[in-house]
């Protein structure tokens, strides 16, 4: 089994209550339901989370060292302000393959969305896609840890 950890930053506990005309109706519960469901098919263990606070994000990133083969994270709003977030996921090997995900579809968003830190990391960013995009981003990580099944 491989471990992957998937990682939900600030206000997306609220999913569900919140904006849901940008983010739809979808609670962060329902998505762990998807991610689970999508990590049968590649083997993989997930371990899924959410925090509001930076560091604790931080921390759980640096716990992850040689323990994971990748990491999901949708950094919510730290992505367009966290280098602490991006420095601890440059941690990681380039083997571990990081997909950071949105919901919604930041390019089309404030000019503030328009920067990520996250991205200077991750090997790749899906956006736009709602909870989808958690399910596409386990399957970006299935083949490029080379599962056939991916
Ligand atoms: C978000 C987009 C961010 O800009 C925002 O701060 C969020 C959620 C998304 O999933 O679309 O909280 O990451």
């Amino acid at each position: 089994m491989k471990n992957i950890l998937i990682l939900n930053g600030p206000n997306l506990n609220m999913l569900g209550m919140r904006e849901l005309e940008i983010y739809g109706s979808q609670t962060l519960e329902n998505i762990e339901s998807l991610c689970k469901e999508e990590s049968v098919n590649h083997g993989f263990k997930i371990d899924f989370r959410q925090s509001n606070h930076e560091g604790e994000l931080v921390t759980w990133v640096q716990d992850a060292f040689e323990k994971v083969a990748g990491i999901i994270i949708n950094p919510a709003a730290y992505t367009h302000t966290s280098i602490a977030l991006l420095d601890a996921l440059k941690l990681h090997p380039a083997s571990v393959p990081v997909v950071e995900v949105h919901l919604s579809d930041i390019a089309q968003r404030e000019d503030f969305r328009q920067h990520s830190y996250v991205a200077l990391r991750a090997n790749h960013c899906i956006a736009g896609k709602g909870a989808q995009g958690y399910v596409e981003a386990l399957q970006f990580i299935a083949s490029a840890l080379g599962d056939t099944n991916g």
